[in-house]
């Protein structure tokens, strides 16, 4: 569980989160979702300790986020952030790999390339694992990006906007994926993302975040509902179903 408790962050005089408690429990894939601004990335940013807490507490599985040593939180947690600047002089391949880093100390044992095979499978890179990093599309580099943050096999996975860049068929593989490495491998996912819809079909719990506080967190039936998304984004979203399921139709002019 990722357990957040009273935490604030501030930079210069603006209160960016403001006084968060929320927890995540074990398991499954819990979507972060609400506006530009609302402190997404940041209150990620805290839990994988990108950002030094400066106040309240942030554990995961009872380890203390401020006070746990980096070589063990990078065996616990991952997260792929929501910009990524990576040298473009690597193959693909490379990148994959660091994500072994707190593992092999840059020693590649055949149990990492095992695991590295794995990933380049599981998000569809096997044929391009030789390609350099700047040979490839936005997307194809997006898909890199979150083969090597699971590639550090740790239980928690904090992916930061990961269908950026991906069309339509690789956002819905990448989510399938997702799904299936939540249900199957036990980990515990956390995914921010800006289309609902995804977050409704494939998300076991949905937090809301808006001005730097959590304004919802329920199951997806919960939040998918025009009440709950008009509250979160200030604007009317109609919401229909479709085959039993809620689908949010923002598109109305
Ligand atoms: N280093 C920084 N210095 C000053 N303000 C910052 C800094 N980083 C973030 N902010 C501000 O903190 C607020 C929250 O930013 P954050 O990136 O956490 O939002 P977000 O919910 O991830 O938004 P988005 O959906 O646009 O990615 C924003 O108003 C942003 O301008
Ligand atoms: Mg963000």
């Amino acid at each position: 569980m990722i357990r957040i408790e009273n935490v604030s962050l501030a930079f210069g005089k603006t209160n960016i989160l403001k006084e968060i408690s929320v927890s995540i429990p074990k398991g499954g894939i819990t979507a972060l979702i609400g506006p530009n601004g609302a402190g997404k990335s940041s209150l990620l940013g805290l839990a994988a300790r990108l950002l030094p807490l400066q106040a309240g507490d942030i554990s995961v599985d009872n380890l203390s986020v401020s006070s746990t040593s980096g070589k063990v939180l990078a065996k616990k947690i991952a997260i792929l952030r929501q910009d990524n600047h990576v040298g473009s002089r690597l193959t693909v391949r490379e990148l994959v790999g660091f994500g072994r880093f707190p593992h092999s100390h840059g020693h590649l044992t055949e149990n990492d390339h095992r695991i590295i095979d794995e990933s380049l499978r599981l998000f569809g890179l096997t044929e391009m694992s030789e390609r350099l990093l700047d040979t490839l599309s936005g997307g194809q580099r997006q898909r890199a990006l979150v083969a090597m943050a699971y590639c550090q096999d740790t239980d928690y996975l904090l992916l930061d906007e990961p269908l950026n860049n991906l069309d339509m068929y690789f956002a819905s593989e990448l989510m399938k994926s997702l799904r299936n490495i939540a249900d199957t491998r036990a980990k515990t996912i956390v995914i921010v993302l800006h289309d609902i819809n995804y977050a409704g079909s494939f998300a076991d719990r949905i937090i809301a975040m808006k001005d730097g506080q959590v304004v919802a967190d329920g199951k997806p039936a919960d939040i998918m509902t025009e009440t709950a998304l008009g509250g979160i984004y200030g604007f009317n979203i109609p919401v229909i179903s479709v085959g039993g399921q809620p689908i949010a139709l923002p598109f109305r002019r």
